[in-house]
């Protein structure tokens, strides 16, 4: 078992840390954040992670894991350390790299035997080669420490179960020695293991995040065209999902990809082709197609209301997709701003991200409009003119098609996620527009 320090306790290096420790490893995980440290200690997991808390207790218990703001102890003597920090998008879509640089820095400083540094976090390719020699540039102890990419497949809502039972650890390593430990790190888990070198292990992290996103703005495009030649985007993708070539998952057209990622990485790579004097075109057309996506409900329902003034509108999730509070890049954080602009009195119900989404809009009037979160479905459809769906969250896939008719005011439904069959919402009266299928 190794000793192993994991620098950042965001979603990347708080859950690496912990399955890390589940698998027997001795984890210490830094953080600047005090306060975090501390809750963290107590228990409590500073993200909202399907089963991680429990493993945070059960492994603080067994004292396999502990967290600390001293880097330096926490390094001193540790055989590996992974960076899992933030690499957030600049104006011009590169990836901030200061986070990595800062802790890259406390690791020289700090190392007191030889070590592995593996970087989690997703960055630029050629990145890794640069932080090796960062390191070295200034190391104080005469100690031998390597770089290694490892890049992360997790996504958020699943993100213990995503690393205990990955599809395939990417380990990128430039020397025997650096593979070994990290073959090493990785054997309790038993998945299969991509071992390349660091540029390719960069790169497929990149590369596989684009291609979902590719593979997103495509089916979204075709929905569109769906819409305009009487096909249905459902039916379209189930025929297309029978060829192993093509998939059946990740085929679902709606408002286009949100979170941290897919937005993140798309530009970043667009990026990276630029400074290399290339023009990445078929990512380009994915982030443009995104972009239009985004608004479509608030564009569709424009085209069927003459005005939002004064009326009530009901919204079902916030969150850029269920299981998550997080609001990145969500199409709700698009199409809410414009419906206040025009004056709609928001009912917004979102299970988890309605308290982050009061701290960007607090609740009450906003613009010419007002917000209001409701703990409930039924509260947010009494009454309402016209409702949208932004999130697919299990709370609003159980509502029933009756529903909105008894409930609402006129039942009017725009629906961002497909959730409903257009014959069942006919049946029960409801006035029903979703992405790429019948008006
Ligand atoms: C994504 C990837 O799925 C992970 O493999 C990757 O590790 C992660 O980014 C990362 O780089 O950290 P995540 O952003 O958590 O994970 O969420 P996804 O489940 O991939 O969904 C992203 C967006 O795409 C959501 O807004 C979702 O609604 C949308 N989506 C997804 C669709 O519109 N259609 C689909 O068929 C699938």
């Amino acid at each position: 078992m190794y000793k192993i320090a994991v620098a950042g306790t965001g979603y990347v290096g708080l859950v690496a840390g912990v399955c890390f420790a589940e698998v027997g490893h001795q984890v210490t995980c830094v953080d600047i954040d005090e306060k975090k440290v501390n809750v963290m200690k107590s228990g409590v997991s500073p993200i909202y992670e399907v089963g991680l808390e429990e493993l945070m207790q059960k492994n603080y218990a067994a004292g396999r894991i502990d967290y600390t703001t001293d880097y330096k102890a926490a390094y001193r003597d540790a055989d590996a350390i992974f960076i899992g920090v933030g690499t957030p998008e600049q104006p011009d879509g590169s990836a901030n790299l200061s986070y990595i640089a800062t802790v890259a820095r406390q690791i020289a400083e700090s190392i007191e035997k030889d070590c592995l540094v593996v970087v989690k976090s997703t960055v630029p390719v050629g990145t890794n080669d640069k932080v090796e020699q960062f390191i070295h540039d200034f190391l104080v102890n005469d100690v031998r420490v390597e770089v290694a990419s490892n890049p992360e497949f997790l996504a958020q809502g699943s993100a213990v179960h995503d690393t205990l039972h990955a599809e395939r650890i990417v380990i990128g390593t430039e020397s025997k020695w650096a593979e070994e430990i990290l073959m090493g790190i990785y054997k309790p888990f038993n998945l299969p293991i991509v071992s390349v070198n660091r540029r390719s292990a960069e790169m497929i992290k990149y590369a596989s995040n684009d291609f979902l996103a590719l593979k997103i703005s495509y089916m979204n495009d075709i929905a569109n065209l769906c819409e305009l030649v009487g096909a249905d985007i459902q039916d379209v993708a189930l025929g297309m999902s029978f060829d192993e070539r093509i998939g059946s998952k990740f085929l679902n057209a709606g408002i286009g990809f949100g979170g941290s990622c897919f937005p993140k990485d798309t530009k970043a790579l667009e990026n990276i082709a630029r400074q290399n004097g290339y023009e990445l075109r078929t990512v380009r057309a994915t982030i443009d197609v995104n972009k239009d996506q985004k608004t479509l409900l608030y564009k569709k329902a424009s085209k069927r209301l003459i005005t939002f003034n004064g009326l009530k509108v009901a919204v079902l999730g916030l969150t850029f997709k269920p299981g998550t509070d997080d609001l990145r890049e969500a199409a709700a954080l698009e199409n809410i701003p414009l419906l206040l602009e025009q004056g709609a009195d928001i009912y917004a119900f979102d299970p988890v991200g309605a308290n982050n989404f009061a701290i960007l809009y607090p609740e009450g009037k906003n613009g010419r409009g007002s917000i209001k979160y409701v703990s409930n479905v039924e509260e947010a459809l009494a009454g309402a003119n016209v409702c949208f769906i932004f999130t697919e969250w299990g709370e609003v896939k159980a509502v029933k098609a009756d529903m909105y008719k008894e409930l609402m005011r006129t039942p009017l439904v725009f629906d961002g996620r497909n959730i409903y069959q257009i014959k069942d919402m006919e049946t029960a009266g409801v006035e029903y527009h979703s992405v790429g299928r019948r008006a």
